[in-house]
């Protein structure tokens, strides 16, 4: 089959590729290579892809790459491409995110509407950011969405505009809300890989707030998983799912996870919470294992030492 996987140079984009690839999927992977961080990390991320046999690379910007090539015979599109990070969609930074969450995937839905007959199956990686503070917890995906920082409102927006095509033009489109996922490539400014690095450097750990923060951490061989479920499953247009973790962890628990991982005291820098961030998040999995048949596998303890194994090999 002949898939198309958006923001394939990125943390999630690059590790569903490699195993579409394996799964014997030709795949073809669309990039802008974005700065919002080192442009050779996501070439790293690509290390194990090129030069594979049924894997292209398109280096293009989905607002004006012409999709109508890109999209030639392609049965299933992953959307991962987008501007993630809550922190920076403050301020001036704002068009970054309208552009990259918004404008490129209403472009990127409208050419698919238009040049992708043979379309299966549309999955969409939207955010458990778009919950903010929610109502309940764990929180179900009919609970009423409403995010606390911009980029939450432009992923949402992005959800909005996936099920807008698929009740208009039935476009098979699935959305998947991830809650905060780590692993191996895991982006350099989320919290593990920032904690890791510090650790390995002895400096001092920048913590937001106190640390009582909770969060569903989900592996990221989890969510690729469910992306595979996701192309096959019966489900209507505009479906939305919740892809949770499954444990819920404080920071100051992933802390003491990580000493014992180091083997080292670490040294905490608390500082203060940053904005946009909610206090917790927690998502209910019971549509994911009936839809799906997707429940996650990966314990914390386990995938934070993997990833922390990683980014020790990785800069040696
Ligand atoms: N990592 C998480 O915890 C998490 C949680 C919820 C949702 N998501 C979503 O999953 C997706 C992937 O996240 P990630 O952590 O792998 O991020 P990432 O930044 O590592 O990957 C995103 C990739 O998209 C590319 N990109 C950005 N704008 C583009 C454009 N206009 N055209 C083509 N490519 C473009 C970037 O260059 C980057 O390589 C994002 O849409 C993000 O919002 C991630």
């Amino acid at each position: 089959m002949k898939v198309l996987v958006t923001g394939v140079a990125g943390f999630i984009g690059s590790t569903l590729a490699e195993r579409l690839v394996s799964d014997g999927h030709q795949v073809v992977g669309i990039d802008s290579f974005s700065d919002y961080y080192d442009r050779r990390i996501k070439e790293s991320n690509l290390a194990r892809l090129t030069d594979v046999n049924g894997f292209t690379l398109l280096e293009g910007d989905l607002n004006t790459a012409d999709l109508r090539t890109v999209l030639d015979r392609v049965e299933v599109v992953y959307h991962h491409a987008g501007q993630p990070g809550v922190r920076k969609s403050w301020g001036a930074d704002f068009t970054d995110y309208t552009d990259a969450n918004i404008s490129a995937t209403q472009r990127l839905l409208e050419a698919v509407r238009n040049s992708a007959p043979s379309l299966t199956r549309f999955v969409y990686a939207s955010s458990s950011s778009v919950y903010g503070n929610a109502e309940r917890y764990p929180t179900s995906e009919s609970d009423r969405p409403q995010p606390r920082s911009p980029y939450g409102v432009t992923k949402l927006a992005g959800e909005h505009l996936v099920n807008l095509y698929a009740a208009n033009f039935g476009i098979p489109a699935i959305s998947l809300r991830y809650f905060t996922v780590y692993g191996p490539r895991q982006r350099p400014d989320m919290a593990f890989n920032r904690f890791i690095e510090w650790a390995r450097h002895d400096r001092p750990l920048p913590v937001y707030g106190d640390g009582t923060q909770i969060r569903e951490f989900t592996y990221v061989d989890d969510i690729v998983e469910a992306n595979v479920r996701a192309c096959d499953a019966d489900v209507e247009p505009g479906t939305v799912v919740n892809l949770s973790g499954g444990t819920a962890t404080s920071v100051n628990d992933v802390l003491d996870l990580l000493e014992k991982i180091h083997g080292e005291p670490l040294r905490v820098h608390r500082g203060e919470p940053a904005l946009g961030d909610v206090f917790r998040t927690g998502g209910c999995t019971e549509r994911a294992k009936t839809l799906l048949g997707w429940e996650p596998r990966m314990g914390i303890e386990e995938g934070l030492a993997r990833e922390y194994d990683w980014l020790a090999a990785r800069d040696g």
